[in-house]
């Protein structure tokens, strides 16, 4: 604290008119870029603390909750608020937050993988396409974002019924997209809600932000006046003979048949949909992203969890941002909570896992539950030779929701 106040003195004395701050290093771009893991005003303190010690205007930035921020300006504590994600998700954030249309609002999901999808891992400073980079003001959840030249609505000539098979976030963005051009989409879903993978995706405490915005998606449905049918499983496209059809029907769990006893694991989305218990100990197989997130719920919740993974760090995979993947990988160490790299599951067995070392020796590790955080595989189904027909979202290719609602967008408007 002391060095902030020495720099923020340094910098007033040097003639700058206001100071913008929040905590944090390109090290520790968690504070200064705060993933959905870091807690709402992360460093509103830490910047008030400042305010006696300076006189010219302090403002914090970081994840802030803007009614916190509101009531710390008005009591004196801070001169200003800074807020540039909640921007890109929505430009009408500040609008829609005065006029009380909060539920209207769609929500930034603090993923960095449109804005700032920078990814690092051992060995690895970015393995992102350079595209990526160089579109760093792009957002996951709203495909127009700084992209107004090439992606807006523009309304259709000739209006026409389409149909989508599958109402998770991929659907809906088909259909919300279709709907506003002047189209009719139709939307075949064979549960009996809308999210897809999303529901169980948004699930864990920490996720908050994610959940809005499927609550927003739901209620966009409902305000455009979607027709949805539930508990509908399309076998047989030839109930939309003639018309354009979207799938959108997302992607399945890979079994590792390999593994003897791998039927006893409990599969990652069944843990979150709360279809299965797991108990204290809980053996992580995967160290993905989805992995090292159930990891960290779990230890959330008071669990023990031990990771498991193949590859020779947590999250090394592309596209996620070092500030979401170097908090998760800081977090476990600070907590000690044992991670495996280099490590392959062989065997689940009553009360262990059992796996194999990089230099081949065979490591037992102790458990009550073996939790299954693998790979899913693309679930389309058969589309061969019809016209007018566009795949999206993880049943084109398994990704997250940029992949997802960009995919969608750019479908809805080639109709
Ligand atoms: C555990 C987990 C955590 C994740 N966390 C994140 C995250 O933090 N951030 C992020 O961006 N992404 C995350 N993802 C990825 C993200 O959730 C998915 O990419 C996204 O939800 C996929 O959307 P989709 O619409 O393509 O498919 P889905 O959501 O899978 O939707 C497909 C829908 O189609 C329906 N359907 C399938 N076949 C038929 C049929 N024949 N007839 C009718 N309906 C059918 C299904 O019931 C389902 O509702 C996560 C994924 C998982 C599994
Ligand atoms: C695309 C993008 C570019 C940014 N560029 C800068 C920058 O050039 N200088 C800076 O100090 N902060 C920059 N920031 C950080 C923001 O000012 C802000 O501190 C950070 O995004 C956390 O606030 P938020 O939770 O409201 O997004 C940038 C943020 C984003 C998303
Ligand atoms: S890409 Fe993700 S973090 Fe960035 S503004 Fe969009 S939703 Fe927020």
């Amino acid at each position: 604290m002391e060095e902030s106040i020495r720099a923020a003195r340094y910098l007033q004395d040097a003639g700058y008119d206001m100071l913008n701050c929040n905590n944090g290093t390109y090290d520790a771009w968690y504070w200064a870029h705060p993933p959905i893991y870091m807690p709402e005003n992360c460093n509103l303190e830490d910047v008030e603390a400042l305010k006696p010690y300076v006189d010219i205007p302090l403002v914090c930035a970081g994840r802030l909750d803007p009614r916190t921020a509101a009531d710390a300006i008005a009591e004196g504590k801070l001169d200003g608020a800074g807020f540039a994600r909640n921007f890109l998700a929505d430009q009408e954030w500040v609008t829609k937050l005065m006029e009380g249309r909060e539920d209207e609002i769609r929500p930034c999901i603090l993923c960095h993988n449109g804005c700032f999808n920078m990814a690092h891992y051992k060995g690895v400073p970015n393995d992102q396409d350079l595209s990526d980079s160089l579109n760093m003001s792009r957002c996951a959840v709203y495909a127009e974002t700084m992209q107004w030249n090439k992606h807006y609505i523009s309304k259709t000539s000739s209006p026409k019924k389409v149909a989508i098979i599958g109402g998770g976030i991929g659907g809906m963005e088909a259909a919300r997209v279709l709907k506003l051009r002047g189209h009719e989409p139709v939307i075949y879903e064979r549960s009996g809600e809308l999210g897809g993978a999303f529901i169980a995706a948004s699930a864990e405490s920490y996720k908050g932000r994610l959940r809005d915005l499927l609550a927003w998606y739901r209620k966009q449905m409902k305000d455009l006046g979607i027709e949805v049918h539930f508990d509908h499983e399309v076998r047989d496209l030839a109930e939309f003979d003639g018309m354009p059809l979207i799938v959108a029907t997302g992607s399945s769990p890979i079994r590792l048949g390999k593994v003897s006893g791998f039927d006893r694991t409990v599969e990652a989305c069944d843990y979150l949909l709360g279809k299965e218990e797991v108990g204290q100990k809980v053996a992580v197989i995967g160290g993905g992203l989805t992995g090292c997130e159930i990891a960290y719920e779990l230890y959330l919740q008071g669990k023990e969890p031990v990771i498991i993974e193949m590859k020779d760090d947590l999250v090394a995979q592309k596209g996620v941002c070092l500030a979401n993947s170097s908090y998760l990988r800081e977090f476990f160490s600070w907590k000690n909570v044992p991670v495996y790299l280099e490590t392959t599951l062989t065997a689940v067995e009553e009360g262990k896992v059992i796996c194999s070392a990089k230099d081949g020796s065979t490591v037992e590790i102790p458990c009550d539950t073996a939790l299954a955080a693998v790979r899913y595989r693309p679930a389309p189904i058969d589309v061969k030779g019809r016209k007018q027909t566009y795949t999206v979202g993880d049943c084109a290719g398994v990704g997250n929701l940029r992949t997802v609602i960009w995919s969608a967008y750019e479908a809805a408007m080639k109709i």
